[in-house]
């Protein structure tokens, strides 16, 4: 086909040598399916600022790293150029997480280089050679189900331990190849350590995979893997080979009324104790003041 506008710069670099069709036009970006030599590949034009909807969202903006502090104090300001190294932070935001989850393992398309806000990328294919369908477009049996949901929680658990959460795992961001479920769409990706809303977000990346999985394997409707490798992480001890169950520690022994009443009478006593005490002390000075 006739190459986008905003593709001819990767044509004059040599990195696309041609346009082979579009695939999709969504809310952030258009993918188009290029050809590079010998490769097949995927290009994600991502859509001006203007364009695009949530995920600039301040919560997924947080913790994300600038390369100087003249850069930061310039997106802060909303100066020019401050929204163009915003735009750009945010281009490459997703290149940088490809990259970071590739090297940890993480089943996501292998990335080649994010130049001029469009992402070429290895494209995904099923057993056929044909572009991959996305999860939601899949038939599930209930074994199938269970399989794809403890892979991409296996997955989410690498992302984890790689300091990256999604923010916007759904069965629309998954495609399935030969192989599996592959994780898709990672440009509002946040760092798990410098953001507040880390531990929600995870938890509601997991909540979408057992909503959407419980559909064809009911039993995953009540588990709580979110909250449970949340904690795990919290406390220092979420590895790759972490065995998850499904379920949190809940204390649910009864409460010891009694022992707390007696804490609550043992502490006013210390302080009746201590007013005593300082009254005598002033009585005692006002005493020897009157001696002198
Ligand atoms: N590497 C890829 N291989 C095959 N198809 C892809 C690839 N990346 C994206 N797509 C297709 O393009 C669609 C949109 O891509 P996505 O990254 O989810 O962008 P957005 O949802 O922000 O528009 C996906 O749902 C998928 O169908
Ligand atoms: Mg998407």
């Amino acid at each position: 086909m006739k190459i986008p506008k905003r593709i001819q710069p990767l044509v004059e670099e040599g990195l696309v040598d041609a346009v082979v069709r579009q695939l999709m036009s969504g809310k952030e970006a258009t993918v188009y399916v290029v050809r590079c030599g010998d490769d097949i590949r995927c290009a994600k034009v991502y859509k001006e600022a203007a364009q695009r909807s949530f995920r600039q969202a301040a919560s997924y903006q947080e913790g994300r790293k600038v390369r100087n502090s003249r850069q930061a104090r310039a997106m802060e300001k909303g100066t020019r150029y401050g929204r163009k190294m915003q735009e750009e932070v945010w281009q490459n935001a997703e290149v940088d997480a490809l990259y970071r989850l590739a090297a940890a393992g993480v089943r996501v398309p292998r990335p080649h280089i994010c130049f001029e806000g469009v992402l070429l990328m290895d494209l995904v294919t099923d057993a056929r050679g044909e572009v991959a369908p996305r999860l939601n477009d899949v038939e599930l049996t209930e074994a199938l189900a269970l399989t794809y949901h403890a892979c991409l929680l296996r997955q989410v658990v690498l992302m984890l331990c790689a300091g990256v959460i999604h923010g916007d795992l759904s069965e629309y961001n998954i495609l399935v190849d030969a192989d599996g479920p592959v994780i898709i769409d990672l440009p509002q990706a946040i760092d798990a350590a410098g953001n507040s809303e880390a531990g929600p977000m995870l938890e509601r990346d997991a909540a979408n995979l057992a909503s959407y999985f419980s559909r064809f394997a009911p039993q995953l409707a009540d588990t709580q893997y979110g909250k449970e490798i949340w904690a795990l992480y919290g406390a220092g001890l979420l590895t790759p080979e972490t065995v998850l169950s499904g379920r949190v520690a809940t204390d649910d022994r009864p409460a010891d009324v009694g022992a707390v009443m007696r804490e609550i009478a043992l502490a006013r006593k210390e302080e009746e104790e201590r007013l005593r005490r300082e009254q005598d002390m002033r009585e005692a000075n006002a005493v020897s003041w009157s001696y002198r």
